[in-house]
């Protein structure tokens, strides 16, 4: 299929380019300063998130912890990831599993001990692995001895989180100060029959929200980073970022209309609970903190990733602001799971990705969320027969690329698991009409380690959530074995990030058929075909002078082979294959 745009010829079901070259180095070549690997040793990094409820369970209770961690860090190593961030594994009631914290400085017990932490960072520095930890600044848990303190109006407490009397009808009923909502639908307010007063949640009601407009809360908060900075965690996660202010005079959020049902979070548009400016100036000062503090300390530079799912302009400002204060080394960049999906064509993914690159300020590095623990898995996102290319993607873009546990493996969501067994709040607050959807329970299931009872992750009778069925076939020892599989390419991805061309090369990225200057002497391109159906390509405009691309890296079903030679002007591309190559001047 062929379509006329522009007077361009554009083949329907596109393919995408990437293309690194070393020719034009300049374009982003660093300081020796700024290549310093104390300084920037994320620059580059794959960071995997581990989400520790689902890795792997050490004592046979069906629920994943530390030790659990620490005895599968050779995965790590064998499959060359350096870096791993850790969903938040606090004192918690866990209503959001973790995202509700009782206890800041404790460790949640069902997780293990100080010692069995201890244990984990000390072996994973041994491996060459730097562990992030979550911080969830905006809300604790209802159970946080600050907010009993805080309903009880003890003194210093009394405007830790955010209350308020509401308004009182006519016919004399209470109802909450305004129209916010909470994420997680319904009124944000919760009414507290102890402290009369109603409470900001903007997540689930076991999770009111901390009141950043007190100066002691911001205090014990940078109390808590320390603490941990000084356990030896090499920076933070920052959970949900752009919720942390909220305009003071309360007032009501318009309507978004984009959904006629008022219980819904998109029912209002956002503008006076959500990025707020005030958030980077919070990020600016945990910056200062945190630089003076890899600055006084040995040890990598301390880092911050911030989790906040807003438009381009915003997000950019957690950088760095318009007048060039330094933010977060990075916010996370949620564009492939936000901005691109399964009906995407290749105009499409060439424009998000340059768009990214185009709003970041310049010096900074780009980063390239692929999945996690709120949303499908990229195998259910795009599609099983999308989970090299998409991993090649991931891999071959400019920055840094972030994997969720498991999508090395290409696992998928598992959407049957029945309303008696879900356990995500969310969910079970929506009811069994409509739990299946809304539930994050599907990406969640337990690591397929092999073929044994519960995939290998516990020896319990029951796990926290259902184990997939598939991992019978789909599992990390099977893909060992394996002479092809999606963990063997995920390895030689993460290889190949080690060429200078991958790390400090200018980057392109074009949709087939449109005009590409692209000179090099040995460049790295990366071909994704991101249709259902076969694609015949011609790159020879791309390719210039090679005479050959030679195949880096293929996926698991291809035709082709490593270390093979293809004539630029004749790709064949099955649906959603995707290739990494090296251009090649040789005649053979
Ligand atoms: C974002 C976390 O990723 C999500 O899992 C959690 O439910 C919310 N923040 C609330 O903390």
């Amino acid at each position: 299929m062929v379509s006329k745009r522009s007077g361009l010829v554009l083949a329907i079901g596109f393919n995408l380019f990437i293309a690194l070259s070393e020719a034009s180095l300049l374009a982003r070549q660093r300081s020796q300063q700024e290549l310093d690997s104390k300084y920037n040793w994320w620059q580059h990094e794959v960071f995997y998130q581990i989400y520790p409820r689902s890795f792997m369970d050490s004592n046979g209770d069906g629920i994943g912890d530390l030790k659990g961690v620490t005895s599968k860090l050779q995965h790590f190593v064998e499959t060359g990831i350096t870096a791993v961030w850790l969903s938040p594994i606090f004192q918690s009631p866990m209503k959001d599993f973790g995202y509700d914290i009782s206890d800041y400085s404790k460790i949640q017990p069902e997780y293990g001990t100080f010692e069995d932490f201890d244990e984990l960072i000390a072996n994973a520095t041994a491996a060459g692995i730097k562990v992030i930890l979550d911080f969830v600044p905006n809300h604790s848990s209802d159970e946080h001895e600050w907010f009993i303190k805080s309903a009880a109006r003890e003194s210093g407490y009394e405007d830790f989180y955010v209350w308020e009397d509401g308004k009182v009808l006519e016919n004399g009923t209470r109802v909450p100060p305004n129209n916010w909502r909470s994420v997680f639908t319904g009124s944000a307010w919760e009414w507290h029959e102890g402290r009369q007063q109603y409470y900001l949640r903007q997540f689930t009601a076991g999770q009111p929200d901390l009141n950043y407009r007190n100066p002691a809360v911001l205090q014990a908060m940078d109390e808590v980073m320390i603490y941990w900075l000084n356990k030896g965690v090499a920076g933070f996660r920052i959970d949900a970022i752009n919720y942390v202010y909220e305009n003071t005079q309360l007032l009501d959020e318009p309507l978004s209309e984009t959904t006629d049902d008022p219980n819904s979070y998109d029912y209002l548009d956002h503008i006076y609970t959500k990025n707020l400016p005030e958030v980077n100036e919070l990020l600016q000062h945990w910056r200062v903190m945190l630089d003076d503090y890899s600055k006084n300390n040995d040890g990598p530079q301390r880092i911050m990733m911030t989790e906040g799912y807003a438009d381009v302009n915003t997000v950019m400002n957690y950088y760095e602001d318009e007048n060039g204060t330094q933010g977060v080394q990075f916010p996370f960049n949620f564009d492939f799971i936000s901005s691109l999906n399964n009906n995407s064509d290749a105009r499409d993914f060439v424009y998000i990705i340059e768009r990214w690159l185009i709003y970041m300020p310049h010096g900074h590095a780009p980063n390239w969320v692929m999945g996690n623990h709120d949303n499908p898995r990229v195998a259910s996102r795009y599609g099983v027969q999308t989970v090299d290319s998409m991993n090649m993607l991931l891999m071959t873009l400019p920055g840094i690329a972030i994997t969720y546990y498991g999508e090395e493996l290409g696992m998928v969501d598992y959407r049957d698991i029945s309303f008696a067994d879900t356990v995500d709040q969310p969910a079970c607050d929506v009811g069994i009409a409509n739990y299946k959807w809304m539930s994050r329970d599907p990406e969640r299931t337990p690591m397929q380690w092999n073929n044994d009872t519960n995939a290998g992750f516990s020896t319990a009778s029951k796990t926290w959530v259902p184990v997939n069925p598939n991992y019978l076939q789909l599992n990390a020892e099977a893909q060992k074995q394996a002479p092809r599989s999606h963990l063997k390419v995920y390895q030689q991805l993460i290889k190949l990030r080690q060429l200078e061309v991958l790390q400090n090369g200018a980057f392109i990225a074009q949709a087939y058929n449109r005009e590409v200057e692209l000179k090099g002497k040995r460049s790295i391109l990366t071909i994704i075909n991101v249709s259902n159906s076969q694609q015949q390509i011609d790159v020879s405009d791309f390719a210039e002078s090679s005479k050959h691309l030679v195949l880096l890296v293929v996926g698991v079903d291809s035709q082709y082979k490593v270390g093979q030679r293809l004539k630029p002007s004749e790709i064949v591309l099955a649906p959603y294959e995707g290739l990494v190559t090296r251009l090649s001047l040789r005649e053979k």
